[in-house]
């Protein structure tokens, strides 16, 4: 199979495709041949599609899903340093929800982002569980109380915290998943080397990503930490076998509003 397409009327022999591949496999263009992948190479192909998003002459088209080719209209996703800036700054941690469900549709217009999140070679090893049941979502919470009994008395670096998140638990609230309507599990292949990295990134846009939806999140660090060991909240997840739950993140549409951007460290860099 030809991995890249390349229009002989619209190439302009301008070099950029030979240039940006990360893989130094497009041998460029001269005045008798197009840019081409030879079959040698091919194999090296990341699929990253550098070499079709930076043709300026639309020229070039990656023969990998072809169809699946995505406009980008002028001027689209421009974002002005100062909104970038507020827009990230004002970024919170959301951990009171409402009762509301967030639409399969919306749900799924967040996810679809963290597919054009960075991965190690372009692996795009992550995939998603959604929990939208309350009552599993307060099974999990439940389920990562039960894991955290079994690190007391233990050196696990929990363990201080435990005895008072039990507590609250008992005296019937829940600190674990915040009565959230949703978490959000990142599954890995087992043997992946860069992917849990990958899941947080893919995991980070999602994060990023949900307030411009006017959702809310969560990391859910005690119940990630619960399902990477704990079996009974492994099952309960239902990770497919040959996978493990890389992190997890809690959801729903936020109760409360936030009217100012909180205190945080200073900067601390070493220019060398
Ligand atoms: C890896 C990670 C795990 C976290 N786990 C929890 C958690 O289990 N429960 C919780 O309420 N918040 C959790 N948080 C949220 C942090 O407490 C929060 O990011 C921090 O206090 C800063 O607040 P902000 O996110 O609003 O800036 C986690 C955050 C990260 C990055
Ligand atoms: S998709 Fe990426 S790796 Fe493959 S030829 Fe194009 S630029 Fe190179
Ligand atoms: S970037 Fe486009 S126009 Fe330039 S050489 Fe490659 S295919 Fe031709």
């Amino acid at each position: 199979m030809t991995t890249i397409l390349v229009d002989n009327d619209l190439c302009t022999r301008c070099g950029i495709c030979s240039d940006v591949c990360p893989m130094a496999i497009v041998t460029p263009a001269d005045e008798n041949t197009l840019p081409a992948i030879n079959d040698t190479a091919a194999g090296m192909c990341i699929q990253c599609g550098h070499c079709e998003v930076s043709c300026p002459s639309q020229a070039l088209l990656l023969n990998v899903r072809p169809d699946e080719k995505i406009p980008l209209p002028a001027g689209a996703g421009i974002i002005s340093p100062e909104n970038i800036t507020f827009y990230l700054k004002k970024r919170r941690s959301v951990r009171e929800f409402s009762k509301k469900f967030v639409s399969k549709e919306k749900i799924l217009d967040i996810l679809e982002i963290s597919r054009y999140a960075a991965s190690g070679g372009n692996g795009q090893p992550v995939q998603w569980i959604v929990v939208s049941d309350p009552k599993k979502v307060k099974k999990i919470a439940g389920l990562t109380i039960e894991w955290m009994k079994t690190l007391l008395n233990s050196d696990h670096p929990m363990s201080n915290y435990i005895p008072v998140l039990i507590g609250a638990w008992v005296s019937g609230r829940d600190v674990i998943c915040r009565d959230a309507p949703h978490l959000l599990f990142a599954h890995i292949p087992e043997n992946n080397p860069s992917a849990s990295v990958d899941a947080i990134i893919a995991l980070t846009h999602v994060d990023v990503a949900a307030p411009a939806f006017n959702i809310g999140t969560c990391w859910a660090g005690l119940v990630a930490m619960a399902a990477l060991s704990y079996e009974p909240i492994q099952k309960e997840i239902g990770i497919p076998e040959g996978r493990k739950s890389a992190y997890a993140m809690m959801f729903g549409y936020p109760l409360y509003k936030t009217y100012g951007i909180p205190r945080r460290k200073p900067l601390e860099v070493i220019w060398n």
